[in-house]
């Protein structure tokens, strides 16, 4: 290993190196932006859009277990043309963002969560798994280098994307031999363009997101890709997303594009029921999805995860049950929904205005994970300390 200074000697190794710790080594970027190039950036961040002055690489091999962490300017990859994911998709990744507090500390949501899906998903793509400890302590080392990158105005935050690829030089179709992890950086505003207003969802009744015993439940690239002709069918019907009905049945809702469903019964004041497709395998167990059924539980709601049908949806709008219904995601993080489209389908009122429930849950997460209210569960972990 040649790179700079050891900044850090804390990490455990995952895999087969669990034995002795990781030691991330840094080199420092000769190009790191300017003060005011920096905070031009992060006064109107959008999302994805740009990216900080570092990422981190854990490499992997079947003998040597991960090794070679490493924190380098942030960069392009010279990848083999016959790396095995350019070609079979052997690619997994995670979504997770630092919030920084009125007091300037930095802090991040539940990320064991993500480290656990993370471990999941590297099973089902027969990736090696990174311990969770390694996990955390890459995206600390984001944090350590890239800090002052974590924007701190309104609802803004570094959404951070660790992410693990096959990158052996081989093109017969097996688990790859060698694999590497990376973090990378984004300074995020809001995920739609107008923000919490809400979108509308446009319904594929011919393509599905995810079959039986296939990768729906895993975080990985295929999965949304996949997901990209259906989204451009809802783009040119003036929809933000796209949902997805179950493969088998074509009767229930999975999930959309890139986040879950929720489905508000009741108008919240007499307790009310929040409702969500259950995880069936073919569904992505989000971080935000699991916050918010908790959230509604402590606030008294009933939660039921269970099948939710087409036909469901139509009739408790048109009968006053489901009163409102929201996309949830760590890049979304709550956005209400006002109308599902589709041929010859229209649920919903195209100009219904947020939902009173759907704003509640969305500002005690927000206030919870910006540290203005109380982190009554323990989701919150210290990244700059
Ligand atoms: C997230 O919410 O973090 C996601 O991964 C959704 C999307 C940006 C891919």
């Amino acid at each position: 290993m040649s790179h700079g200074t050891t900044i850090e000697t804390d990490a455990a190794g995952g895999a087969d190196a669990q034995q002795f710790p990781l030691s991330f080594a840094l080199t420092p970027s000769p190009n790191a932006r300017a003060e005011a190039e920096r905070d031009a950036i992060l006064a109107d961040p959008g999302f994805g859009k740009h990216f900080t002055d570092h990422m981190v690489t854990i490499d992997w091999t079947v003998e040597e277990g991960w090794h070679d962490a490493r924190v380098t300017p942030y960069g392009p990859l010279q990848i083999d043309p016959a790396s095995s994911v350019l070609h079979y998709g052997q690619e997994i990744f995670e979504g997770l963002k630092a919030y920084r507090h009125t007091d300037g500390s930095i802090w991040t949501f539940r990320p064991d969560k993500n480290a656990e899906r993370m471990q999941r998903s590297a099973r089902r793509l027969a990736l090696p798994e990174l311990s969770v400890d390694d996990f955390i302590a890459a995206i600390r080392q984001i944090v350590a280098v890239d800090g002052d990158w974590v924007p701190s105005g309104g609802e803004t935050s570094l959404y951070i994307r660790p992410f693990m690829i096959a990158n052996e030089v081989f093109l017969g179709v097996r688990a790859a031999n060698r694999v590497s992890f990376m973090v990378i950086a984004s300074p995020a505003g809001a995920y739609f363009a107008d923000g919490v207003a809400p979108v509308k969802i446009w319904l594929s009744t011919e393509y599905s997101r995810a079959g039986r015993g296939g990768t729906g439940a895993a975080k990985c690239g295929g999965n949304y890709a996949a997901s990209l002709l259906p989204q451009m069918e809802a783009y040119e019907n003036g929809c933000a997303q796209v949902l997805f009905l179950d493969g088998e049945t074509g009767s229930h809702i999975d999930e959309l594009g890139g986040m879950n469903v929720m489905f508000v019964h009741g108008d919240g004041s007499g307790g009310g029921t929040l409702v969500t497709p259950r995880l069936t395998g073919t569904i992505l167990e989000g971080v935000t999805r699991d916050s918010i059924l908790q959230l509604a539980r402590d606030r008294g709601m009933t939660v039921e995860e269970r099948d939710v049908t087409i036909d469901e949806w139509r009739d408790g709008v048109a009968s006053g049950d489901i009163t409102e219904v929201f996309a949830c995601g760590t890049a979304a993080v709550i956005t209400p929904i006002s109308v599902l489209k589709g041929n010859n389908v229209q649920i919903g009122d195209p100009d219904a205005p947020a939902g009173e429930v759907t704003l509640a849950l969305r500002k005690e997460l927000t206030d919870i994970q910006y540290g203005r209210l109380p982190d009554r569960h323990g989701w919150l972990t210290r990244l700059d300390a």
